[in-house]
């Protein structure tokens, strides 16, 4: 008898930023965590690297062409073939302006084919992804990483939860929602980060094991992990160094 291929690990990096990104430290240690339960390949797509032609709105893969996107020449069939051959998707980007980076969302509309056409049909509000897969992988699992600069964590990732609950269905996606994440690029914070890291490896484990994160520790990774005070004059100096860099 053959042994079962392992499972798939698809990340998809948002950030402009690459390798470079604060949210993937944090999403490093959520995979780190899932391959802590077992062993999965991974493959991280760097979105800022990929060659993307953004959608034109013909709406041809919804009508003429089943599914296929008539843009040529460019990174989405790649793309496309490893979002749906995953098993685990992990999405990790910044907050930009409220939203998703603008690179991603011109890939998340290029992916409009993969979705089921919608011809009027009602849908659930609450239950159901008014984007279904056309054909979806069993058991498939997405994931949301991200974090923003600002101190408080509610408003700010609002927007974006609420276009996944819309997209993917409210509960049928795990998210991690991370604020300060700038206190991190400074030196000195060692600690704060790998305070972050355990409770992010401890997510990503209790992802892969059961589907879900404990609802108590997505909310401990969405509290401001300094108070407001101290955020503040970390990142007034953090803009005083970046000005000294520059005046040398
Ligand atoms: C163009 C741009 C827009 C941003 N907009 C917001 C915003 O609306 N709210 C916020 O809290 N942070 C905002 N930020 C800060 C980033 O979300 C924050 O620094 C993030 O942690 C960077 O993550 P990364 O290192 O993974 O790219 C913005 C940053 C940039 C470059």
């Amino acid at each position: 008898m053959s042994a079962k291929a392992p499972e798939k690990i698809l990340v998809i990096n948002g950030s402009p930023k690459c390798r470079g990104s604060l949210t993937l430290k944090l999403t490093d240690a959520f995979i780190e965590g899932m391959l802590s339960v077992r062993d999965c390949t991974v493959q991280y797509i760097n979105v800022s690297e990929k060659k993307i032609k953004p959608c034109t709105g013909c709406l041809s893969c919804w009508g003429r062409t089943e599914g296929e996107c008539v843009i040529t020449g460019d990174d989405i069939p790649e793309i496309r073939d490893s979002i749906l051959s995953s098993d685990y998707v992990i999405e990790s980007f910044p907050i930009y302006f409220f939203g998703m980076p603008g690179t991603l969302k011109v890939m998340t509309d290029r992916l409009l084919g993969i979705m089921c056409t919608f011809s009027g049909q009602e849908i659930d509000p609450i239950k159901t992804e008014r984007h279904a897969l056309r054909s979806p992988k069993e058991g498939q699992r997405l994931a949301l990483i991200t974090s923003c600069g600002f101190s408080e964590s509610g408003d700010v990732f609002e927007p974006v939860m609420k276009q996944y609950d819309l997209v993917f269905g409210k509960g049928k996606y795990s998210y991690l929602c991370v604020p300060q994440l700038k206190a991190l690029a400074q030196a000195g914070s060692g600690q704060r980060l790998e305070k972050l890291q355990a409770l992010a490896r401890e997510a990503g484990a209790q992802f892969i094991s059961s589907g879900k994160i404990a609802p108590e520790l997505v909310q401990t990774l969405s509290n401001p992990i300094l108070s407001q005070k101290t955020y503040r004059v970390l990142m007034e100096k953090f803009w005083h160094d970046e000005k000294d860099e520059v005046s040398k």
